[in-house]
């Protein structure tokens, strides 16, 4: 497969002394990059969304490390990791949903705590492998989620899994790339995702950079567009999959599952090992962010909702393991996720 056809967008570069983000605030209408030098400029950044996704801020958080590094004198790697405690903290709090973001940071840490002289070498290469890991994830993702689709294929997706939301290609958004490759997908959905816009803002954007044409259509319009029969599967990405196979992913996901039960629509949940959380036993362990209200009641600076009226804004939600019909990760396709075949895949977690 040409995995460049269809793939043209990156969030994250890397400029060996400082990070560029793409600013995800300002697209669809303004492509530009904030230059952070420094871990807290990459925290700041997680925090407020110039880059977000949950691999994508895994990548960032790793470079942040690097970057945290770069003000520090020391001679091994432990006495490094010391010294930049309180600033991989930092970054290791920018964000509480996705479990990519901690597991870049244990995995930055176990690096650099092993490491020797070569230590600033050493946890460089560990992000730019974290990065390359992704990408290939992800392409390997793709093939086999496309795979499960039958020939000319209508699809719904939610929220932006997409290049954007990764090192490259996208998870959920990479099978569609895949399944319009490989003709397998005829007809693409996306729901809007409010109130952040992901589907809206970026994901159709990133479909259009890509020659891939695509609908938008308001999440409410789910369940209605489910019962027409033009989408055959429901595919989306993750922000953490537990032991029991339950997701977190954007809030929405879980009404959309549910309709797409009541329709007969399959569930697709893409996702890089990197997303499971054996730790966490089921759905009811994770943290749910909270945002500010304000991205209900305003929009974009203007407020749209009565003065005096309060707002709750969870940004994610959990569908239960027994929504999905197959999990998609790099080591393979997992059919109605539960306990049992999650351990077998991705190793149980003792209690000890
Ligand atoms: O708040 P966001 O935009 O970071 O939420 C993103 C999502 O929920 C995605 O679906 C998820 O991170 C998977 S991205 C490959």
């Amino acid at each position: 497969m040409d995995f460049d056809r269809y793939d043209h967008v990156r969030p994250i570069r890397w400029q060996g002394d400082r990070l560029d983000l793409l600013d995800q605030r300002l697209l669809p209408f303004t492509v530009e990059f904030v230059p952070c030098v420094d871990e807290r400029a990459v925290a700041s950044a997680i925090r407020d969304l110039v880059v977000r996704g949950a691999p994508a801020i895994g990548i960032a958080a790793a470079y942040g490390v690097v970057l945290a590094a770069r003000a520090v004198d020391a001679a091994s790697g432990a006495e490094a990791a010391e010294k930049i405690r309180a600033a991989i903290d930092e970054l290791n709090a920018s964000r509480p949903t996705a479990v990519n973001l901690m597991w870049a940071i244990a995995r930055m840490r176990r690096v650099l705590a092993a490491a020797g002289g070569d230590w600033r070498a050493d946890i460089e290469r560990e992000a730019r492998a974290i990065e390359a890991e992704d990408l290939a994830a992800n392409r390997r993702m793709g093939v086999l989620g496309a795979e499960l689709l039958a020939p000319a294929s209508g699809v719904l997706t939610h929220c932006n899994t997409g290049s954007l939301a990764t090192a490259g290609f996208g998870t959920a958004l990479g099978v569609i790339r895949a399944g319009v490759a490989l003709g397998r997908i005829e007809r693409v959905f996306a729901s809007e995702t409010r109130p952040w816009l992901q589907g809206a803002r970026l994901t159709v954007w990133e479909l259009r950079e890509d020659g891939i044409p695509a609908t938008l259509i308001a999440d409410g319009a789910g369940a209605h567009l489910m019962k027409s029969g033009a989408v055959q599967w429901l595919i989306v990405g993750a922000d953490r999959i537990c032991a029991n196979g339950d997701v977190a992913n954007k809030i929405g996901t879980y009404a959309h599952a549910i309709a797409a039960h009541h329709h007969g629509v399959k569930v697709m949940v893409v996702a890089p090992s990197s997303t499971v959380d054996m730790a966490t036993a089921t759905g009811a362990g994770i943290e749910i962010e909270l945002r500010d209200p304000r991205e209900l009641l305003y929009s974009g600076d203007r407020r749209v909702v009565a003065e005096g009226v309060a707002a709750w804004n969870p940004v994610f939600d959990v569908t239960p393991a027994g929504l999905v019909d197959g999990l998609v990760t790099e080591r393979g396709v997992v059919e109605a996720p539960d306990a049992g075949k999650m351990a077998a895949v991705f190793g149980a977690v003792s209690s000890a």
